[in-house]
């Protein structure tokens, strides 16, 4: 029986103010670089979601002390010396970014690892990350000729690597700046556009020294990592669906508080701005060199714009929402050089297209992107949410647009990412 969820809300306006839960990609990396660190790290906030706690168990299996109450992780290390061969293969689940970071981490390690996730990351490409690596010395074979999981790698005596990314992606480049720190000498990634650079952030917190300048980063290997307090940032990609709801339902005005404002994450707040949206974002402080604040959003006529260019991976996991903003704008909207989209949880380009569409959208996709023409009436339907928790919230976002029900299949992978999506939504409720 496929599991379904009735989204019938009726027309619905966001008012109010609430934090989202703690930022994905931080708190992956927060585990990771904790179980790394000699000594004891405490993450707040950290994202109790399930791909998050894929890595937890990840480090668990190679004998990391890692306990967890609601959102405060304590890991407690003795450093890279000290992880052990895992016994069992390790369970990626649905994690692109667990699978890519651990990787780089595992190559400098001389054991053995077996990794397998579930169907939707098996027909991930693991190769933009397993090319590199082999080139450093790790030895890595999986099925489709080493491309996909589940695959098999034998790490240690890496060596050092000048590295251009041929795709715009953080987790390649992290991948390989963690592997890099397993070497003895200095490992540079070079990249075309800049992407997300938590891992420079969070690696430097934890005493490391690596440089970057513009669209290059430089680590030096075999330095060790020291425990350090991580506190997380609310999570702008979750927040990403309350603000375009907000900016696209008359009647809206919300403030998200305590969220991650990262400029190489914060491309949505520009988006909304070109698209003529009343918004404005306040830094009130930064945590281990990531930005937080508030961001506050009313409801505005869209209007229709281009997307392209060095924008696309500050607002990468943002495109289908910003796809839905379109639906609703005066005029056409273009977006273009995401090809990496077809490389997510699911094909989010056929997966965007087709789920707007079915909900009354004209829009057409395109080799890189898509066209959407605004001011579409959002009806009811019964859509997929593809396994996909930003498709499945999209929809959730959509559903507020009409009195028709939606009906969304399998809105549980949402777990994914946001636990408390409903709750967090309903709390913005305007009754
Ligand atoms: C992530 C990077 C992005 C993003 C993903 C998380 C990360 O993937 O889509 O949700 O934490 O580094 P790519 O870097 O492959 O684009």
């Amino acid at each position: 029986m496929v599991e379904t969820k009735q989204l019938d809300y009726g027309k619905q306006s966001l008012q109010g103010s609430i934090a989202v839960p703690g930022d994905k990609s931080i708190s992956h990396r927060a585990v990771m670089f904790g179980s790394l660190a000699s000594g004891e790290t405490k993450i707040t906030n950290f994202l109790a979601g399930e791909d998050c706690i894929r890595t937890i168990d990840a480090f668990k299996a190679m004998g990391v002390n890692i306990t967890r109450d609601e959102q405060t992780v304590i890991v407690k290390s003795t450093g890279v010396a000290g992880l052990k061969e895992p016994v069992i293969p390790i369970n990626l689940g649905n994690s692109g970014t667990t699978a890519r970071l651990l990787m780089g981490i595992l190559a400098g390690l001389p054991f053995h690892f077996t990794l397998f996730g579930d169907d939707s990351l098996s027909n991930r490409p693991m190769d933009r990350i397993t090319i590199p690596l082999k080139q450093m010395g790790a030895k890595i074979d999986g099925r489709d000729s080493g491309r996909l999981l589940p695959i098999s790698l034998r790490g240690g005596n890496l060596k050092p690597i000048d590295y251009q990314t041929p795709m715009k992606s953080a987790q390649v480049k992290s991948g390989v700046l963690l592997a890099g720190l397993m070497t003895d000498g200095t490992t540079t990634v070079v990249e075309e556009s800049k992407t997300r650079d938590h891992t420079e952030n969070m690696l430097k917190a934890f005493g490391a020294e690596i440089e970057s300048e513009g669209t290059t980063v430089r680590i030096t290997g075999n330095q060790p990592l020291q425990a350090c307090n991580i506190e997380v940032p609310g999570d702008i990609s979750s927040a990403a669906f309350f603000l375009a709801g907000a900016a696209i339902i008359p009647g809206s005005h919300i403030t998200i508080k305590d969220v991650g404002l990262n400029p190489t994450r914060s491309g949505i707040i520009d988006v909304l701005k070109m698209m003529s949206i009343d918004i404005e974002a306040t830094v009130t402080r930064t945590v281990g060199g990531e930005p937080i604040g508030d961001v506050s959003v009313k409801y505005s006529q869209a209007k229709g714009t281009t997307i392209e260019g060095e924008i696309i991976p500050r607002i990468i996991d943002e495109i289908p929402i910003i796809a839905l903003v379109a639906s609703q704008a005066k005029g056409t909207t273009i977006i273009k050089d995401a090809e990496e989209l077809k490389f997510k949880e699911t094909d989010r380009i056929e997966a965007v297209v087709t789920t707007l569409k079915t909900l009354g959208v004209n829009i057409v996709p395109t080799d890189d992107g898509m066209v959407v023409e605004g001011g579409a009436s959002i009806k009811g339907a019964n859509v997929h949410s593809y396994g996909d928790h930003r498709i499945g919230m999209m929809i959730a976002i959509a559903s507020l647009l009409t009195e028709d029900r939606v009906e969304l299949e399998n809105p549980s992978c949402i777990n994914i990412s946001y636990p408390q999506f409903f709750t967090d939504l309903e709390k913005l409720f305007h009754s």
